[in-house]
């Protein structure tokens, strides 16, 4: 199947690229929301997390050395699209779970293989088995990035980790993510969500 890229030939695009056994470094034109919707970064080169390590989420501190973070290989382009126009990228960083990326984007594997997505989740938290694609992990991992909800809400983020300290589930409101179309995914539902991102 051939590709038809609208990008093609214009000056501007986007594309993310994975770094081997680093971070997500952002390139072209890109907003970056934190859990709480506050912008965070406007402009690019960007390094973004994706070993779940870094104390400074979402950005990379460059932690991953320290854990020795390993990700290297290919990115499955089998679920290509053919890119939207041309449009800034918003990436927003869910609750203790993935980036969700919007607008069309290239991600360039550690190996050169590029994907083309025009929304796409990717993994954050270091442990998916379908990098740099979310695939539940964070859930299994239990992932935590709360430092930026608890700026934000300090009340509800404590009660949360109370509860989660003491073994029960934490709040659903909280755990609950969206695909990227904004479907709320359950954590019963959370198979399909490896789907949503790559959704044709
Ligand atoms: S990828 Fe660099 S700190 Fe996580």
């Amino acid at each position: 199947m051939a590709f038809i890229e609208r990008v093609t030939g214009m000056s501007q695009k986007n594309t993310i690229t994975l770094l081997e056994n680093g971070p997500l470094l952002v390139e072209g034109e890109a907003r970056v929301y934190n859990t709480v919707s506050e912008l965070v970064a406007a402009e690019t080169p960007i390094h973004l997390c994706r070993c779940g390590a870094s104390a400074n989420k979402p950005f990379c501190d460059g932690s991953h050395t320290r854990i020795g973070f390993t990700d290297c290989c290919t990115v499955d382009n089998s679920k290509d699209e053919e890119l939207e126009a041309w449009t800034p990228l918003t990436i927003t960083c869910r609750p203790n779970a993935m980036l969700v990326i919007r607008g069309p984007v290239i991600i360039v594997g550690p190996d050169g293989t590029k994907a083309r997505r025009n929304k796409a989740a990717l993994c954050r938290c270091g442990a998916s088995r379908n990098k740099p694609f979310c695939d539940i992990s964070h859930k299994k991992i239990n992932f935590q990035d709360d430092a930026l909800v608890v700026a934000a809400k300090p009340e509800q983020d404590l009660e949360e980790q109370e509860s989660v300290a003491e073994g029960e589930t934490a709040a659903p409101a909280t755990l609950q993510e969206s695909a990227d179309d904004g479907t709320a995914v359950t954590p019963d539902a959370a198979p399909d969500i490896k789907q949503e991102p790559d959704a044709e």
